[in-house]
């Protein structure tokens, strides 16, 4: 990543003492987002040069490419291209090819985001070769280790040096693990900042956009893969489709499920490729109500205001619940149809922003970049 990005942020960074190199990974659809306005953020210090690791953990062009065009992110450094597989093959592939890399690399810091298992994997490997990591979004806990991702979040503060959190919940539970407070810094989400910056570009996607809809994704392995889960789901998403059009963006894995079932599915429930940012930005944005399992749309609906339903036990951000417009449904059928029939009738309950979801997150995480590394 040679480029350094032109781009002005209210409060710039100081620049480095000392010439500093800074390695962000990032692997998987969710990362994108919060790496770009990091990147964006530390290129305002001179002194400081970037690289830019893509593990590949998601490689389709509607899974990664078209986040690179939208977000203006530089092209990788580097491409593991490490792919699918089960959880061990693909975090031994991340493991054994970002070691010779990062070696060579020598970087002053690894920055790792999110909770997939390119953040566990890559941060391993730092900690092994006593490279410091810096990990955004740390602190976030659904205490269900049936997750995958909870496992990731865990060990990944736990051999971390810098923690970032996007909220107070995040600095109580990495307290309670037993992490140096000197290491968390609450920063807000980067997540939003990535939000703020984009919602004046988003744009519904070139198809027929219905006045009020439900805005549907569900890739969860434990909502997909269990498939008379999986068949429930589609009944009462045809059911709630009878009353306003449900409109269902497909990741790779629920389309494999998708693939495998003989019924067909209700005409009024709308299956869409996977969308790009801005145009996924835009159908939250319009949507009568998002039911989901994805972590970020718990945030991004309570930025926008939209009523989210999560179809799921617990959340790992349960800010989105106390102050946004979330709420857990569990796996009770009844449950996620009542609720939603309530929130089409009208009834939505009151929400409010959680505190530094203010577009300026990145920047703090810049300054206390600097401040540790000069
Ligand atoms: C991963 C993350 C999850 C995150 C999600 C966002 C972990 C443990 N899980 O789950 O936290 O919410 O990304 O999407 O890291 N596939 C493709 N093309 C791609 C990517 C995936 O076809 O570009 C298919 C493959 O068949 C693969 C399956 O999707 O087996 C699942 O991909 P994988 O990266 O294993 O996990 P996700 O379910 O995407």
């Amino acid at each position: 990543m040679s480029v350094i990005l032109a781009v002005s942020v209210a409060q710039l960074v100081r620049p480095f003492a000392m010439p500093v190199t800074i390695s962000h990974v990032v692997g998987a659809r969710p990362n994108f987002m919060k790496a770009a306005p990091v990147i964006r953020a530390l290129a305002e210090a001179s002194g400081v040069q970037q690289t830019l690791v893509h593990t590949g953990q998601h490689y389709n062009v509607n899974m990664s490419d078209v986040f690179f065009q939208q977000l203006a992110m530089p092209a990788p450094d580097v491409n593991l291209r490490v792919g699918s597989g089960t959880h061990a093959q693909q975090t031994a592939a991340i493991i054994s090819r970002f070691e010779p890399i990062v070696t060579k690399m020598e970087p002053s810091l690894v920055m790792v985001y999110g909770d997939v298992n390119s953040t566990i994997a890559t941060a391993m490997v730092c900690a092994k070769l006593g490279i410091k990591v810096a990990h955004v979004e740390a602190g976030l806990r659904s205490f269900d280790r049936t997750m995958p991702e909870e496992i990731n979040r865990v060990l990944t503060d736990q051999i971390a040096d810098l923690l970032f959190t996007p909220s107070e919940d995040g600095n109580r539970n990495l307290e309670r693990e037993g992490i140096p407070q000197e290491r968390v810094h609450l920063v807000g989400n980067v997540m939003i900042d990535t939000l703020v910056r984009m919602l004046p570009l988003a744009s519904l996607p070139a198809i027929d956009v219905p006045p009020r809809y439900i805005l549907v994704t569900l890739h969860r392995p434990s909502n997909v893969d269990d498939l008379p889960w999986f068949e429930r789901l589609l009944e009462i998403l045809a059911k709630l489709a009878e009353h306003v059009p449900v409109l269902f963006p497909v990741h790779p894995r629920t389309a494999r499920t998708l693939e495998s079932r003989a019924g067909s599915i209700n005409g009024c429930v709308r299956l869409l490729e996977p969308q790009p940012y801005l145009q996924f930005l835009a159908l939250q944005q319009h949507a009568t109500m998002v039911v989901t399992d994805s972590g970020g749309i718990q945030e991004e609906t309570t930025y926008l205001g939209v009523p989210c339903l999560t179809v799921r036990k617990n959340t790992e951000r349960p800010v989105t619940v106390d102050c946004g417009t979330n709420t857990v449904v569990g796996y009770d059928p009844k449950v996620l149809a009542d609720t939603a029939l309530r929130i089409l009738a009208g009834q939505v309950k009151p929400s409010s922003l959680p505190p530094l979801w203010d577009g300026h997150a990145a920047e703090r995480i810049a300054r206390i970049v600097h401040n540790t590394l000069c």
